[in-house]
């Protein structure tokens, strides 16, 4: 599903160059969760952003689901970010004066489907992550957990083949943050692939796989006995 090589990224601020990511090779395939963890700073939403296309390489290549990701235009880039991928954010990145399930709609709004299909399948998005009587309401009157469910629809809405999730427990307390990894889980069990970034051990557990970030290098990657979140929830 993606595969990175030789992966270089360097920052440039002024004179100064700051080289983050020093020769990524990883691959991800279909079905899997895996966590990225390393310390802060050690380039973990650097390389996100760089699977999530939000931000370019400079040097390696990174093939998602076959295709070459190298040099697209933007029209181009944003069909395959809208169509291979969803995000799930720390801050939950909702759109403070829109409703739940109107957050949830926005992304099929610029796949061009028509109203009625949007609301349905966002409503069904809602749903599945328990939140339908909640629909109308504005993401100030959610709690933190709820925003990151409405999110996590949100992501879900366009059916991309890779969740990328930057810290997504990050904001919520532990009881909270176990539930969001419970509904992780389900949506891997159910075969999406799923990258998160996270710097707590016990989130990282929760996942398949877990690989170490250190000075832009991966020091280790290993598959791990997947806890699941259900029993603290
Ligand atoms: N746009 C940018 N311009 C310049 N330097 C940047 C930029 N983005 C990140 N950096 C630097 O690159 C390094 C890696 O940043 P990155 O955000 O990838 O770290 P991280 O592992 O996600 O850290 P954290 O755990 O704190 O989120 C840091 O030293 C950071 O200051
Ligand atoms: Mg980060």
């Amino acid at each position: 599903m993606i595969e990175i090589k030789d992966l270089h990224k360097s920052y440039k601020t002024g004179s100064n160059s700051l080289h983050v990511l020093k020769g990524i090779n990883f691959s991800v395939a279909e079905g899997e969760l895996v966590s990225i963890m390393g310390s802060s700073g050690s380039g973990k939403s650097t390389l996100l952003n760089i699977l999530g296309m939000l931000d370019e390489a400079d040097s390696g290549t990174y093939t998602l689901d076959g295709v070459p990701i190298k040099n697209l235009n933007e029209k181009i880039a944003a069909r395959y970010r809208n169509k291979f991928l969803g995000f799930i954010f720390q801050s939950f990145n909702l759109i403070s004066y829109k409703s739940a399930v109107d957050n949830v709609a926005l992304p099929l709004y610029y796949q061009g489907l028509k109203r009625k299909e949007r609301m349905d399948r966002a409503m069904a998005y809602l749903e599945k992550v328990g939140l339908t009587d909640w629909a109308q309401h504005l993401p100030n009157e959610l709690s933190g957990g709820q925003k990151q469910r409405v999110a996590i629809a949100r992501a879900l809405a366009s059916d991309p083949k890779v969740l990328l999730a930057d810290e997504p427990t990050g904001a919520l307390d532990t009881k909270t943050s176990y539930e969001v990894m419970d509904l992780i889980q389900k949506i891997n069990e159910e075969g999406r692939t799923i990258l998160i970034v996270t710097h707590e051990h016990d989130i990282a557990e929760m996942t398949k796989r877990i690989v170490n970030l250190k000075d832009g290098v991966i020091i280790d990657d290993n598959k791990v006995d997947q806890i699941k979140a259900l029993q603290y929830v």
